[in-house]
């Protein structure tokens, strides 16, 4: 499908004369020669992101960019990006983008779902495991030389199989984690936005609650949410009351999902019983005291960090860029009403 009838759209007259694009992550060779066929790259091939002051300057004459989460595409940005036709997100996630802003100018914008979210749904189970088993734990007192001895009641962390696994938003990634929970013979509450059909919550044995319900009767609370207005602090001091003193909260959506100093305090308090944590609410930093605190498991945000998903999600940004400026529909655009 075409959008040259598409009104609002500003395209360049020259097209046809490798017009600039700007990538801001470090992408494989064989991504970016798709890209150095048709388009003039730039291209920030560092293994950090890239400052606000060298993206603000870089954007003005680009007429697409492929963008990673750490960048902030706000007004700010978008004034400086006057040329600018289509924005292709390297995540399924897209808080970084002021969307709203976005298709005001009359800019695509499109993320990549789907092809993390087995990677991503490895990791929530990784910390489910990894919290309730004391994995990083148990790593860091070998290292340090302090496993001396076997005893029986020595270094005791909380079974998984057969416990209650609570999943607030059952989207790709929330049912992926059911998947696996079957495996564990967990029992599954969900708690979402749209519940299920009938037909999906028995193929995924797993019964839709009210939030409360499920916060008070989970022993895994595994949060799977977007972020937005209405799940900012989605889960703050009040919830955590709610939990078992037994539970763990595991995070691998977005942090401010999480109200982090609630958290910490429920983790010291022994509100509840630990924490796998991916996301932070102020990335990469962290709130002070959590680094202390054994019973949570900390990652640096690497839900979808494998070579094989990230190597997707880079072509299905790359291909989605490509759609966009060729003047078709990007398959995974996220504001069709750019096209209206
Ligand atoms: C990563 O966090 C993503 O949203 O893809």
């Amino acid at each position: 499908m075409f959008l040259s009838a598409a009104p609002k759209i500003k395209w360049p007259s020259d097209m046809k004369t490798l017009a600039p694009i700007l990538v801001t992550g470090n992408l494989p060779a064989s991504v970016l020669d798709a890209l150095k066929r048709e388009f003039q790259v730039e291209c920030h091939a560092e293994d950090c992101p890239m400052s606000r002051s060298k993206l603000l300057h870089s954007i003005h004459d680009k007429v697409g960019l492929l963008s990673m989460i750490t960048d902030d595409i706000n007004e700010e940005f978008l004034d400086h990006a006057p040329e600018l036709i289509m924005v292709a997100n390297m995540a399924v996630g897209y808080n970084n983008i002021d969307l709203d802003a976005a298709t005001r100018r009359g800019i695509l914008v499109s993320n990549t779902p789907g092809v993390l979210t087995e990677a991503t749904a490895d990791l929530a189970f990784s910390l489910i495991l990894g919290a309730a088993r004391r994995i990083a734990e148990g790593d860091r007192m070998v290292r340090e030389g302090h496993f001396r001895f076997w005893a029986p009641f020595h270094f005791l962390g909380r079974e998984v199989s057969g416990k209650t696994l609570g999943i607030i938003g059952m989207g790709r990634i929330g049912k992926a984690v059911a998947r696996r929970a079957r495996g564990f013979q967990m029992p599954i509450l969900y708690f979402s936005r749209n519940p299920l059909e009938k037909t999906e919550e028995e193929a995924l044995d797993a019964r839709y609650v009210p939030l409360n319900t499920l916060l008070g009767e989970s022993d895994f609370v595994s949060l799977h949410v977007p972020l937005s207005s209405n799940t900012r602090h989605l889960i703050g001091e009040k919830e955590f009351a709610r939990m078992k003193l037994t539970a763990f909260l595991i995070n691998t959506s977005r942090g401010p999902i999480v109200d982090e100093k609630a958290l910490l305090s429920a983790l010291q308090n022994g509100a509840i019983a630990g924490a796998g944590i991916d996301v932070y609410e102020n990335e990469p930093a962290i709130t002070s005291g959590l680094e202390k605190l054994d019973q949570v498991l900390l990652l640096p945000h690497v839900g979808s960090a494998t070579l094989e998903t990230r190597t997707k999600m880079a072509a299905m940004a790359t291909d989605n860029l490509l759609a966009g400026l060729r003047g078709e529909v990007p398959p995974n655009l996220i504001n069709p009403e750019v096209l209206r």
